[in-house]
C-alpha cells in the first residue's frame, strides 16, 4: 500500500520521516553506532548479502503462519520490541511503543534506562520484558528486578554487550542532562528548526524528560540518565558466577543479550537461560566486530536446541526476519526501526512498523512456499563462502 500521512509503507520511509520531524541532535541519538560505524553499517549490509532461493510459482499456501512464542508469551508475529533507553522521540514515549506492539499481537523489551515507570507501562502491554544492566551493588538490582515483577515483567532480559566506547567519527550529538531553562535556550536554535515537534511536547504537557525512573531507589527521585550512567561505569563487570546468582534470582523466563560467540551461547545454557539474543547493541559496541546475522548460524547450531536464540542489529524488512528466521533464529528484535515510526506517529507509528513487518514476512513465505515461520530453514537462502567471516566460536 503506498504511504500516505498517516501510513509509511516501509522503514526507510519511517527514517525519512523521523529524520524531518526530530531535532537534529535527537535524531543524530536514535542513529548512533560506535567510533567510525563498520559495525552499526555491516548490521544491515550483512542482511543485503543473503540471497532468497528462487521463488515457487504454484503449490503456494493459501494461508501463512506467522504465531510463535517467545520468553513464554504467545505473539502475532516472530518480531518484538527491543529495549531502548529514554524514548523522547515522542510524548507517547515507551507507553506508546507498549500499545503499538499490544494492537499488533506482540512482546515488548522495557530497558532499565526507559524515561517511563515499569507500572505506567506495562498496562499498555502485559508482555513485557525488562531490560536490566549490571550496574550498581545486587542489592540494587534485586530491588529494581522486583519492582519490575510487581509491575507485571513476564521475563528478565540482562543486556551484557556494552563496553562504554566513546567517540564518534561524526561527532556524538550534544544530549542535555535535565531539560531547564539554560538547556531550552542552548537547543532553541535546533527547536526553532522543527517547530512541529517543539509544538507536539508543549501540546502533550511538557518538554522531553531525561531521567530514568526505574533506576530510582525505593522513595527516591528519578536519577538522571548521565547520573546512572556514571554508577554503570564503575560497576565492576559481572563473572559467570554473577550472572548464574541473577538467573536464580528470577523466578521465570531469563535472556540474556549481547551473546555473539557459541562458547558464551553455551555459557548461557549451563546458567539456565531461557533464551540469549545474538546482538551487538545495534552497533554501539566494539566497532569493527560483525553484524549479528553473521554469528547467529554458528550460534544457533551451537545451542538453538537447548534455549531461544533471538537475534537483533540491522532488522529493517520483513524479508530480513525470513533470512534470520531461515538461519536459526526463534525470532527477533528490533530498535531503530520502531523508535523511527515512534517519531514518525507516536505508538500507530510503532504498530505500522509491526504492520509492515508482518505484509513482509507474509509475502516472503508465500514466494518461498512456506506454509508457517516454522518450515523456515537455511535451505531457503543463499549465502557467500565467506558470510560468517570466519565465526564458528
Ligand atoms: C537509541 C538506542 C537506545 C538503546 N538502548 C538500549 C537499552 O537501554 N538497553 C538495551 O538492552 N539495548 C539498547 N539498545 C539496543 C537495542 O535493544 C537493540 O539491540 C538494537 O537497537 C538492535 O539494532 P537495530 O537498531 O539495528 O534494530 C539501544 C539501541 C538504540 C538505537
Amino acid at each position: 500500500m503506498a504511504s500516505t500521512r498517516e501510513w509509511f509503507e516501509t522503514v526507510e520511509e519511517a527514517r525519512r520521516r523521523a529524520r524531518r520531524h526530530l531535532p537534529r541532535s535527537v535524531y543524530l541519538s536514535l542513529v548512533a553506532g560506535a567510533e567510525k560505524g563498520i559495525t552499526l553499517r555491516d548490521n544491515v549490509a550483512a542482511f543485503g548479502e543473503l540471497r532468497f532461493t528462487p521463488p515457487h510459482i504454484a503449490g503456494l499456501p493459501a494461508t501463512r503462519q506467522l504465531a510463535t512464542s517467545v520468553l513464554g508469551q504467545d505473539i502475532a508475529l516472530p518480531v518484538i520490541a527491543s529495549p531502548t533507553g529514554v524514548q523522547a522521540v515522542h510524548p507517547d514515549g515507551e507507553a506508546g511503543v507498549a500499545r503499538g506492539a499490544a494492537e499488533a499481537g506482540t512482546a515488548i523489551g522495557l530497558s532499565s534506562f526507559a524515561s517511563m515507570p515499569v507500572e505506567d507501562v506495562a498496562p499498555a502491554n502485559p508482555k513485557l520484558f525488562f531490560q536490566l544492566y549490571w550496574s550498581g551493588t545486587k542489592d540494587a538490582m534485586l530491588q529494581r528486578i522486583d519492582r519490575a515483577r510487581q509491575a507485571g515483567a513476564k521475563a528478565l532480559i540482562v543486556t551484557l554487550d556494552w563496553s562504554f566506547s566513546n567517540g564518534r567519527d561524526w561527532g556524538s550529538p550534544a544530549i542535555p542532562e535535565k531539560m531547564d531553562l539554560r538547556t531550552m535556550v542552548r537547543f532553541a536554535p535546533e527547536g526553532l528548526a522543527r517547530p512541529g515537534y517543539v509544538r507536539q511536547w508543549l501540546r502533550a504537557g511538557g518538554l522531553p524528560d531525561l531521567t530514568v525512573p526505574n533506576m530510582a531507589a525505593p522513595g527516591e527521585a528519578a536519577p538522571t540518565f548521565f547520573g546512572v550512567y556514571g554508577e554503570w561505569m564503575q560497576t565492576p563487570p559481572p563473572s559467570w558466577a554473577d550472572l548464574a546468582w541473577l538467573r536464580e534470582q528470577w523466578d521465570g523466563p531469563f535472556m540474556v543479550k549481547g551473546v555473539m560467540r557459541t562458547d558464551e551461547a553455551r555459557r548461557c545454557v549451563d546458567i539456565g537461560a531461557t533464551a540469549i539474543s545474538v546482538s551487538n547493541h545495534g552497533g554501539n559496541n566494539l566497532d569493527g566486530t560483525p553484524a549479528s546475522i553473521r554469528a547467529l548460524p554458528a550460534v544457533a547450531d551451537a545451542v538453538g536446541a537447548q534455549l531461544e536464540v533471538l537475534l537483533d542489529g540491522g532488522v529493517r524488512r520483513g524479508s530480513d526476519v525470513v533470512k534470520a528466521l531461515a538461519l536459526g533464529a526463534r525470532a527477533v528484535m528490533i530498535g531503530r526501526a520502531y523508535l523511527w515510526g515512534l517519531a514518525a506517529n507516536g505508538s500507530a507509528g510503532v504498530k505500522n512498523v509491526f504492520d509492515v513487518l508482518r505484509g513482509g514476512i507474509d509475502s516472503t513465505l508465500l514466494a518461498l512456499g512456506r506454509p508457517s515461520v516454522h518450515d523456515l530453514s537455511p535451505e531457503d537462502v543463499i549465502a557467500p563462502a565467506d558470510f560468517a567471516r570466519g565465526l564458528s566460536k
